[in-house]
């Protein structure tokens, strides 16, 4: 195999060269890395440097580079499991080169989560995260994080893998990547709630091609009670902009209080907050004088995501105005006017056209 050195934050490992002439280069190497993936890396280092769990695991560590990471920009103690035996090798090679302690394991992923506990376990898969989301609960002892690429059926695009995947049913609107994220969160808490523990969101986001969940989980009936009570429903109207949220667990019917069209359902989802305030703004302050590199995208993401309303959907600003016949004004000015009519607006971290606001929709398209 032949190799090239790459650093990610403070840490450099060697990695499997690629074709870069390809649409997908990671796919062209026997083990896999996406450098298009360090910014997902990089809130997981900020994350854990903000818990400082007992112990962590990278479930599937393909090169090691999280793990890696994780064990030299923190003091936690990791293990690096993959099932692929190239991988492991590679793994072992680049702790030793790193100089830093890790135990490696060959194992399946849900085999050594059935077996053995963790302060935090990060599960990322290929694809969906579904079948090794059971055994992460059990093995995990405090946290979880969740790397989900598989966004055609979370989002709703493939309806029928996505009802198979996460017992819900996705919706595929313009705020589809928020339903996803969503819906993700909402199939966690239903799994955690099966072993009495309880899900507390703590940085959870959906970037480019992949949805991240960095969770609490709290062991208690009422803690998983609390979250159950979080589980619940977007009614979206087929005909016009109108969409409203409701928390429950079975959806009720209804219809279009505008156009009186029948709304359709997606979800379960999780209504929930999806962000621990404190946890972000230790990753916030953190991220300034600890993150080496480029750090445009991952500063933004986080800004983005404190000031980012605590509401389950959001509006594309442009759409609406289309919808409206109107020619939209600038999304701050818009979101200052919902201000100034006494409601909640901000933007929205997977978009640059959505806005999230408690308004309605009469008061939103007066402020477009
Ligand atoms: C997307 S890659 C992981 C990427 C890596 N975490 C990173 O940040 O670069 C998925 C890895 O999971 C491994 N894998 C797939 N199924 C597994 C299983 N059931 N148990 C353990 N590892 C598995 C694959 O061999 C592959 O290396």
């Amino acid at each position: 195999m032949d190799l090239t050195l790459v650093t990610e934050g403070r840490t450099t490992i060697s990695v499997p060269c690629q074709n870069p002439l390809v649409p997908f280069p990671p796919g062209t190497a026997p083990v896999f890395y996406n450098s298009r993936m360090a910014l997902n890396r990089d809130t997981t280092v900020l994350v854990i440097r903000q818990l400082s769990p007992h112990s962590y695991l990278d479930a599937m560590a393909a090169s090691g580079i999280r793990g890696c990471r994780v064990g030299n920009e923190t003091d936690v103690p990791v293990t690096l499991n993959d099932r692929d035996l190239m991988a492991t090798r590679l793994i072992m090679q680049n702790v030793r080169s790193l100089g830093i302690q890790a135990k490696i394991t060959c194992q399946d992923a849900n085999s050594l989560m059935s077996e053995e506990k963790f302060g935090f376990v990060d599960l990322d898969p290929f694809g969906t995260p579904a079948p090794f989301i059971d055994a992460a609960i059990r093995s995990s002892g405090k946290y979880l994080g969740v790397t989900a690429t598989d966004t055609a059926p979370l989002c709703g695009a493939h309806l029928r893998a996505g009802i198979r995947r996460y017992m819900a049913r996705p919706l595929n609107t313009e705020y589809h990547t928020e339903v996803g994220l969503r819906i993700l969160l909402g199939n966690v808490a239903r799994h955690a709630a099966v072993y009495d523990k309880g899900i507390i969101p703590l940085f959870c986001y959906a970037h480019e091609h992949f949805v991240r969940l960095h969770l609490q989980l709290k062991s208690s009936a009422s803690a998983a009670d609390k979250s159950i009570a979080r589980l619940g429903y977007i009614h979206q109207c087929p005909v016009c902009p109108y969409r409203m949220e409701e928390q429950k667990f079975f959806p009720g019917v209804y219809t279009c209080p505008l156009c009186g069209t029948s709304l359709t359902p997606t979800g379960p989802l999780w209504t929930g907050p999806i962000h621990d305030q404190d946890t972000l703004s230790g990753m916030i302050q953190d991220a300034e004088t600890f993150i080496a590199g480029d750090k445009s995208g991952l500063t933004k993401l986080l800004n983005t995501c404190w000031d980012e309303p605590d509401i389950s959907f959001s509006y594309n600003y442009h759409k609406l105005a289309k919808y409206y016949r109107l020619s939209p004004g600038p999304v701050d000015i818009i979101l200052n006017r919902l201000r100034d009519e006494g409601y909640i607006a901000g933007r929205v971290h997977y978009s640059g056209y959505g806005i999230k606001t408690d308004a309605p929709l009469e008061v939103i398209r007066d402020s477009l």
